[in-house]
């Protein structure tokens, strides 16, 4: 279940029909998808996208997306950390950013028109659509570990259309579940 924390103001979220609701008010879609019907710690990417082919494809038709991928971060992920430079800092996409995570924590920073910055914090079954234009950036949790499905409308897959605003400076990623709390370096 995710976590939204409204550091400015001291908010923090867990209750999943709040999660959506405050989410909904902010445009953005979060939903929890079944994650029954594959492993714990599964990483092959064709056996991921192959368990989830039907809600893929009901999301392509709803949101014109055309290709889907596995991204797979871990300690031992070659780059990692040049990766995470470029997630971490802000961004927009001329696209929806899509994405169910099945393994690990990361955690997303959301930088609305109107209001604070806040963050959600995401595991297994969440899946979020963040809307194209909406300012935010990424990191990952204590662990460093992640599996999610992404989605993209484009061909070329990821492209990051960055702010420059410096606003992820402001913030240290802090994650809060399930079991520990943890500051990640920055
Ligand atoms: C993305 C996240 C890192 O664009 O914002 O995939
Ligand atoms: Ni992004």
């Amino acid at each position: 279940m995710a976590i939204i924390n409204i550091e400015k103001i001291g908010i923090k979220i867990d209750d999943p029909e709040r999660c959506k609701k405050f989410l909904k008010e902010n445009g953005i879609t979060y939903e929890r998808w079944d994650t029954g019907k594959i492993e714990n710690n599964e990483i092959d990417q064709e056996k991921i996208l192959d368990s989830f082919r039907e809600e893929i494809e009901k999301l392509k038709k709803m949101g014109g997306y055309t290709t889907a991928d596995v991204i797979n971060m871990n300690p031992s992920t070659p780059g990692l950390e040049e990766m995470l430079a470029k997630f971490r800092k802000e961004h927009t996409h001329s696209e929806d950013e899509v994405r169910f995570t099945l393994e690990g924590r990361g955690i997303f920073f959301i930088h609305p028109e109107r209001g604070e910055v806040f963050s959600i914090e995401v595991e297994r079954g969440d899946l979020i659509s963040v809307p194209a234009g909406t300012r935010h950036w990424f990191d990952l949790c204590g662990e460093r570990r992640i599996v999610a499905i992404r989605l993209f409308q484009n061909k070329a897959g990821w492209i990051p259309n960055y702010t420059n605003s410096g606003e992820d400076r402001n913030f240290i990623p802090v994650c809060f579940g399930p079991s520990f709390i943890r500051h990640n370096e920055h």
